[in-house]
């Protein structure tokens, strides 16, 4: 490395995590750990922390990313979340990769291709998303009814998705009932692996009794996705509110609270490259968008949106003190107000650490967390800490 921008994240933090959540819900056979898009900024390097810690299935979202974490571990088996090209299918079989297998033409076709040896599918429904899946139990029952005509297809598990929380809204609910229209005419207990959580399904809902697997991604990363209960007059009001109408859509039971003790691993880090004091009525940056009332000494720090971070970012955290970040963010350099403590070459702190937590961070900027972690591009190098062992990797 040789601009000092980069990410570091603690793998014994992402361990603790999975052994933390699955202490808190033991009930299930199959943690999958959703490791796409360069398992949500962290890289793929962190898969055999994730599975020390207890993850058994990994889920990507393409066959390229399948194949990438192939480099960390030959072994744990890995679902691709959307269809892939059937001409890739040798790939899938060479690298023990599952299919979805999400609609019936699709599936059609795949019957007439001749596998040298077994493949794992895992049909996917729709059941509100309206993204992805076979959305009937007429469709199910025929692909169910044909998976013999293909004798090297196996059926290995059957899933959903979410799209909300299900706390003051019916939809939850009505997904649930939904898989089990669908599902009707199917014996589940036939199919290893059933699974339509994610991790706001985790914490919020009872276990569904019938699946036996459940896709943990904001949470393992360290979300808790635990929700403050909110106070004063106002969130009473919203409470009377929210009660009635649960009980008049009926909507099953829900938490909003857990003893889950997750940390968020990652922590962003850039230096100090340049120091000036300016005067008042000077500007700083493009647009002329920041002017000193006085004179007012400016950090340059190296890092920009180009690395991925928010343009609208507020803070940076330089020797345990915030500062403010002043005038527009540049495609590399942030400038920073700052005082004389500060020096050249100072390690800066964007992102985490107990000063910047991601949740805060991303309020403040106005983006979501999974943004907030997935932005941070590949140039920015990642610097894995492993007890006191530290391995840097450009992805
Ligand atoms: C199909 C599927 N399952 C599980 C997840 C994980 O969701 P979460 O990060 O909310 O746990 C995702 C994330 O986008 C997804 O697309």
């Amino acid at each position: 490395m040789y601009r000092k921008t980069y990410l570091e994240i603690d793998c014994e933090k992402l361990k603790n995590n999975i052994i933390n959540i699955k202490q808190n819900y033991p009930n299930y056979e199959y943690y999958f750990g959703v490791v796409k898009a360069n398992a949500y900024g962290h890289g793929s390097f962190i898969i055999n922390s994730l599975i020390e810690g207890g993850i058994n299935y990994l889920a990507v979202s393409s066959l390229e990313e399948a194949i990438k974490l192939r480099e960390y571990n030959k072994e744990i088996p890995i679902l691709i979340l959307e269809p892939i090209h059937l001409q890739y299918l040798d790939k899938c079989i060479q690298h023990n990769i599952t299919i979805t297998v999400s609609n019936i033409e699709y599936f059609n076709e795949l019957l007439t291709i001749n596998l040298p040896k077994k493949l794992k599918m895992h049909i996917k429904l729709d059941t509100g998303m309206s993204r992805l899946g076979l959305q009937s139990s007429d469709e199910l029952d025929k692909l169910i009814n044909r998976l013999p005509d293909n004798p090297n297809l196996f059926l290995e598990g059957i899933y959903t998705h979410f799209a909300t929380s299900g706390i003051n809204d019916k939809h939850w609910d009505n997904q649930l009932e939904k898989f089990k229209q669908i599902t009707k005419n199917v014996d589940l207990s036939t199919i290893p692996i059933i699974h339509m959580g994610r991790s706001l399904t985790l914490v919020n809902h009872e276990k569904i009794p019938f699946c036996n697997g459940i896709r943990l991604g904001i949470a393992m990363y360290g979300m808790s996705q635990s929700m403050p209960i909110p106070t004063g007059f106002r969130a009473f009001l919203r409470n009377i509110r929210n009660n009635h109408n649960k009980k008049k859509l009926n909507i099953s039971p829900t938490t909003t609270t857990n003893n889950l003790k997750l940390e968020t691993a990652i922590t962003l880090y850039s230096e100090v490259i340049e120091l000036r004091t300016i005067h008042a009525n000077d500007f700083v940056g493009y647009g002329a968008l920041f002017t000193a009332q006085k004179d007012t000494i400016i950090a340059t720090i190296s890092i920009g949106y180009a690395d991925g971070i928010p343009s609208n970012i507020k803070h940076v955290v330089i020797n345990n003190k915030k500062y403010d970040v002043v005038g527009s963010t540049c495609m590399d350099m942030i400038c920073v107000s700052v005082d004389d403590s500060v020096k050249l070459y100072d390690k800066v702190t964007i992102l985490g650490g107990d000063k910047l937590p991601i949740k805060e961070v991303s309020n403040e900027c106005g983006i979501r967390t999974y943004s907030l972690f997935t932005g941070i591009r590949n140039r920015v190098p990642r610097v894995y800490k492993n007890g006191d062992d530290y391995t840097e990797i450009n992805y």
